[in-house]
């Protein structure tokens, strides 16, 4: 039996560690030797967790990058800007790398990191995690044993509810289009699908409408005040009430409360508390700072002809993924969230139309899908040189699917078709 591959986390946070758990489930597939963070409190809770000696704690990446190599790779969880920074002096050094999805804001340090990752000739996998939902993963094998023929058309849709969509893109993090567009953050998950689905052949055009038109103060409703819990008089009404969500429904606390995760035992108290006063996540959904789309349309060609379009949908009741995949001998379509998918052939016979076959697949809505943990396995394999899965192809596809998120974004904002520039060939690894 191989030994286990050695990594280390750089960024502590809660993707970061949340792959890391693959070592506490399968220690004879990976071992934490090391850990990367600023935040004192997360890289000695890391340390803890996975059993890391004082020595080999950084406070950054790019210190650990100074440093002889001292593991087979890296769990990169940094937040998006930091991605490329901390990821290029640790390939340089020799790590191979599990980075987080999005790969990064920009085209100039995307095309840095794919020259430096086909130079170094290190392994890179994105976090790409919904292909290796058990659900994706069956579509993908109906598509290569070639049952709905060669695919020319798809169309997928992302709602993201109402609680995701303030916690995340309107209150938190990912609120500003500059540095976060929603659809590079949100949907680069389904952007990748449809490269993975096309693999191999390059997204040529993009276009794209979008605009918010929801979160916004246009759109504030009467009695709506700055802070939910100070100032608004429809609070009991408003399905985005900080106290609703984080409080009473205990939706998302690990990033409603990230501004107090330093108080050891926080009360219930603490949390309103903060929401009443100084909390990002206390404030209004139609008076925030940010300006991200709230609703996008995404249309691509592909340079065979093949076409695929996407819709993302925010502040919805119910939350979801759906597909639609047409080739040239029949079709295919589902819910993530139903765990099965539908077949459907021609059917020519007297008094037909189609056959339709229903696909159960077996899915666990944890961790994208039952997708997180699937990914770090393959990742394992990879650094081993074993065989991957179908999910991991070469790092071009992801590449492009970032590529066309970019694409979409200009292709919004100037109101024109976007021309996606031809990488060459593939990293080979
Ligand atoms: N796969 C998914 O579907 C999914 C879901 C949510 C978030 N994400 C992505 O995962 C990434 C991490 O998100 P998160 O919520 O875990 O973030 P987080 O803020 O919890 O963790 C990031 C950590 O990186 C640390 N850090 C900053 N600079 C560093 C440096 N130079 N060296 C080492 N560490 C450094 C920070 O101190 C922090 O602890 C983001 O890119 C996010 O967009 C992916």
């Amino acid at each position: 039996m191989s030994a286990p591959v050695t990594a280390v986390i750089v960024g502590a946070g809660h993707r970061g560690v949340g792959y890391a758990s693959l070592a506490l489930h399968k220690p004879d597939m990976l071992k934490i030797v090391g850990v990367a963070d600023p935040d004192e409190l997360r890289r000695m809770k890391a340390a803890e967790k996975f059993g890391v000696p004082g020595e080999n704690l950084y406070e950054t990446a790019q210190e650990m990058a100074r440093v002889p190599q001292f593991a087979d790779a890296v769990i990169n969880g940094t937040m998006d800007l930091d991605h490329v920074p901390t990821a290029l002096p640790l390939l340089e050094a020799g790590y191979d790398m599990l980075l987080e999805k999005p790969i990064c804001p920009t085209r100039e340090e995307l095309l840095a990191l794919l020259e430096t990752t086909r130079r170094t000739g290190r392994k890179l996998m994105i976090g790409h995690v919904l292909r290796y939902a058990p659900f994706y993963v069956a579509i993908k094998q109906r598509i290569l044993s070639g049952d709905i023929g060669d695919v020319y058309a798809m169309h997928s849709t992302e709602a993201v509810s109402y609680h995701h969509m303030a916690v995340a893109f309107i209150r938190g993090r990912w609120a500003h289009r500059s540095t976060n567009p929603m659809l590079l953050a949100k949907c680069c998950h389904d952007l990748d699908l449809i490269a993975w689905y096309y693999s191999g052949i390059r997204p040529a055009h993009v276009s794209s409408f979008g605009s918010r038109t929801v979160f916004c103060e246009a759109a504030a409703p009467e009695g709506s005040g700055t802070r939910c819990l100070v100032d608004c008089q429809i609070e009991p009404d408003c399905p985005y009430s900080a106290r609703k969500n984080y409080l009473e429904q205990r939706r998302w606390g690990m990033y409603a409360f990230e501004p107090i995760e330093h108080i050891q035992d926080a009360t219930d108290e603490d949390r309103e508390r903060s929401l009443r006063e100084d909390s990002p996540f206390g404030r209004c959904v139609y008076r925030t700072d940010g300006d991200v789309a709230d609703h996008q349309s995404v249309i691509i060609e592909f340079e065979n002809g093949a076409t695929a379009s996407h819709d993302m949908i925010t502040g919805t009741a119910q939350p979801g993924r759906h597909v639609h995949i047409w080739g040239t001998k029949g079709e295919i379509q589902g819910f993530m969230e139903n765990g099965s998918f539908i077949l459907r052939h021609p059917d020519a016979r007297a008094g037909c139309e189609y056959s339709e076959e229903t696909v159960d697949v077996n899915v666990t809505m944890d961790g994208h899908g039952g997708g997180d943990l699937r990914l770090v396995e393959d990742f394992v394999r990879a650094v081993r040189g074993e065989e991957r899965s179908i999910s991991s192809t070469d790092i071009l596809d992801s590449v492009y699917g970032h590529h066309t998120a970019y694409a979409a974004d200009d292709a919004m904002v100037e109101r024109r078709v976007v021309e996606i520039e031809d990488l060459g060939e593939g990293s080979g690894h």
